[in-house]
C-alpha cells in the first residue's frame, strides 16, 4: 500500500467518540472546532445522529453569540461524522470513550476498542468518577488509557481534569496535556482518587442540597438562590444536578461509596427515587425543574 491510499495517513487528525450523549456530542463539536475530524460513535444510527445534530446546535449557538463565523461552523461541521460499531476506530489517533458511567459497559466498550483500534491511538475515557486504574485493566496495554475529564457544556467549560491511572505510560499523559490544551482547555491534574478533585466535591454538594430538600430545611428554590447569591455559583444546585443529569449524579455517588465506604457519600433516596421515575434532569424534560422543550442536554 503507498502512502497516498494509506487510510491511516490521516490519522494525526481523527478523533473516534463512542457515546453520542451530553457529553459526547459537546467533545465532537469542540474537537471539530480545534481542526480535528471526529466520528460520534453510538448503539444507534438514530442515538448517533441525535448527537451530530446536538453537536450541530452547540455550534450554531457560538454563532448566535458572535464567537463563531458562519464559515468557520459549517467547516467544523464537515468534519463530524456518525457511526454505528468500530470501525473507523481505526484511523483515529484518539478514541474518547463517552458512554454511560457504569464500570462495566466501560470496561466491555475498551475490550472493543482496542481490538479495532490503530496500535499507536490514544484511549481516553470521560468518566467523572470510575477508577482509570479499573477501567483500563481489560486492556492489554492499559498503558494508553487516560482519564481526560471534560466539563459540561463542554464548549462552555475551559476546565479538562487529566488523571492518569496507576498504570499510564507518561508519554500518554503529555499527548492528552497537549491535545486539552490545542482546544484552548486549562489543564489541571489528579491522582487516581475516586471522583478526583472536581466531581468529589459536586457529588456532595448536590446530594446535600437534595437531604435539605427531603427534610424540608428550604424550599428547591430557596436552597438554589442561596447558593447563587451566598457564594456567586453560576447556578445553584438543582440547577447543577439538572443539567449534569440525576442518574449521573447517582452514580457518581455509589463510585465514591465503593471506594471510600465513608457515610458522607449515603445516596439522598429522593434521588433514586427521580431515577426510578425518569426524572433525568434536562435530558428527560424533568427533574428538578421542567424543560419543556425536549431533547439534547446542554
Ligand atoms: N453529564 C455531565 O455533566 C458530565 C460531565 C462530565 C463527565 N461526564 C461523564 O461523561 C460520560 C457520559 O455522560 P453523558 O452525560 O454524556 O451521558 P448520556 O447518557 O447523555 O450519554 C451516554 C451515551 O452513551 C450511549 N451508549 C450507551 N451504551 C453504549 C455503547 N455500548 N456503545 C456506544 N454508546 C453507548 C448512550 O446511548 C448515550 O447516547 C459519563 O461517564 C459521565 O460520567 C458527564
Amino acid at each position: 500500500m503507498n502512502a497516498a491510499s494509506d487510510p491511516r495517513r490521516s490519522v494525526g487528525e481523527r478523533l473516534f467518540v463512542v457515546g453520542a450523549g451530553i457529553m459526547g456530542s459537546g467533545i465532537a463539536a469542540q474537537v471539530a472546532l480545534a481542526g480535528y475530524f471526529v466520528t460520534l460513535e453510538d448503539v444507534s444510527a438514530e442515538l448517533a445522529e441525535r448527537g451530530k445534530a446536538n453537536a450541530l446546535r452547540a455550534l450554531d449557538r457560538q454563532v448566535h453569540k458572535g464567537l463563531l463565523d458562519l464559515v468557520s461552523r459549517e467547516e467544523a461541521a464537515g468534519r463530524i461524522d456518525v457511526a454505528i460499531g468500530f470501525r473507523r476506530a481505526s484511523i483515529a489517533s484518539i478514541v474518547l470513550e463517552a458512554a454511560p458511567e457504569k464500570l462495566e459497559i466501560k470496561q466491555e466498550l475498551f475490550r472493543q476498542i482496542e481490538a479495532a483500534a490503530a496500535p499507536d491511538a490514544l484511549f481516553a475515557t470521560n468518566t467523572s468518577s470510575l477508577p482509570i486504574t479499573q477501567i483500563g485493566q481489560v486492556l492489554r496495554d492499559p498503558g494508553r488509557l487516560v482519564g481526560v475529564h471534560f466539563f459540561n457544556p463542554v464548549l462552555q467549560m475551559p476546565l479538562v481534569e487529566l488523571i492518569p491511572g496507576a498504570r499510564t505510560r507518561p508519554d500518554i499523559v503529555e499527548r492528552a496535556d497537549r491535545f486539552a490544551k490545542k482546544l484552548g482547555k486549562t489543564v489541571v491534574h489528579s491522582k487516581d482518587s475516586p471522583g478526583f478533585v472536581t466531581t468529589r466535591g459536586l457529588a456532595v454538594l448536590i446530594n446535600e442540597a437534595a437531604w435539605m430538600l427531603q427534610e424540608g430545611v428550604a424550599t428547591r428554590d430557596d436552597i438554589d438562590t442561596a447558593y447563587r447569591l451566598g457564594f456567586h455559583h453560576p447556578m445553584g444546585p438543582f440547577e447543577l444536578a439538572d443539567l449534569v443529569g440525576i442518574d449521573t449524579a447517582v452514580a457518581i455517588l455509589d463510585v465514591l461509596w465503593d471506594g471510600f465506604r465513608d457515610p458522607k457519600y449515603r445516596v439522598c433516596p429522593l434521588l433514586r427515587q427521580m431515577v426510578a421515575a425518569g426524572r433525568l434532569g434536562r435530558k428527560s424534560a424533568e427533574g428538578f425543574y421542567p424543560y419543556p422543550a425536549r431533547g439534547g442536554g446542554s
